[in-house]
């Protein structure tokens, strides 16, 4: 479904550059959950950013499906870092969640019926007629996971999706992904500084390394589902998973270059 191929990406040139990706690969199969986490600023949205055609990364291949990634792709949907800027603050909540369904050819009243039940998935059926300005970060984030979800992307891209909400809904969000991923066969990359929500909702965890960002190492979870916030977190596989990523994590080392790291 997802294909990256030693994906580079530097900003700016001459001696302000910043190598950000430094030469990435990531392959993600129709229907898994792949989270990628990683020391903060190492280039995980940008590696995201390149995914989703929003900047053309230095060097590299990446095709989704079989189509190589020069624009945004079509059947896709992005859930950024920063939701402040995500919603059109002039549009109620039901409107912002209803606006991409057009592309899907949905009429009208198909769009606000399909939008209203993502609504009512991410626990906002009450704020459906308010402004984004009118809720709280943690509410507006929702309202991005609801049009991302009510979208039914082949390809979901999620950036720190929970970064922004209390821990009870942060849990409720991440059962839903794993729901939603279900039910509708979806394919998706998480992105997370969250270590035991990358082992607890992934199939698969890619670790980064930092700046230039490469694959540190990938552990395949294989924890049973479904999962369950009290009873996966206290399986000792759980435990011994969310260990080996945070010492992989910490050690921000490139394990080719060993010594260097050291
Ligand atoms: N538009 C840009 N121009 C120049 N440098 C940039 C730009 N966007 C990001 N960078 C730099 O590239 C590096 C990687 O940024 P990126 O946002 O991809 O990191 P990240 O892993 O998502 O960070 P965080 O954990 O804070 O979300 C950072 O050093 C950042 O300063
Ligand atoms: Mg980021």
């Amino acid at each position: 479904m997802l294909d990256v191929v030693n994906l580079h990406h530097t900003y700016g040139t001459g001696p302000k550059a910043h190598r950000a990706l430094g030469g990435i690969d990531l392959k993600v199969a129709e229907g898994e959950l792949v989270c990628v986490v990683g020391p903060s600023g190492c280039g995980k949205s940008t590696l995201l950013r390149s995914i989703a055609g929003l900047i053309r990364p230095t060097e590299g291949h990446i095709h989704v499906g079989d189509v190589a990634v020069a624009d945004t792709p079509g059947d896709l949907a992005v859930v950024f870092q920063d939701y402040s800027r995500s919603l059109f603050p002039w549009m109620s909540v039901v409107d912002n969640v209803a606006l991409p369904l057009r592309r899907r050819g949905m009429d009208r009243a198909a769009r606000r019926r399909a939008a209203a039940e993502a609504l009512e998935e991410v626990g906002l059926t009450g704020a459906a007629a308010k402004y984004p300005w009118e809720l709280s970060g943690g509410m507006q984030q929702r309202v991005a996971i609801a049009r991302a979800l009510a979208y039914r992307p082949a390809l979901l891209l999620m950036d720190e999706p929970f970064g922004s909400v209390d821990a009870q809904t942060r849990e409720d969000l991440e059962d839903l992904v794993l729901k939603v991923r279900e039910h509708h066969r979806m394919t998706v990359l998480l992105i997370t500084h969250d270590i035991d929500e990358s082992v607890y909702v992934g199939d698969r965890v890619v670790v980064l390394t930092g700046a230039p960002a490469r694959v540190a190492a990938e552990l395949p979870v294989g924890l049973p589902f479904p999962r369950d916030q009290i009873a996966t977190r206290e399986l000792p596989a759980f435990v011994h998973l969310r260990a080996e990523v945070g010492r992989l994590v910490r050690a921000k080392g490139h394990p080719s270059d060993g010594e260097s790291a050291a």
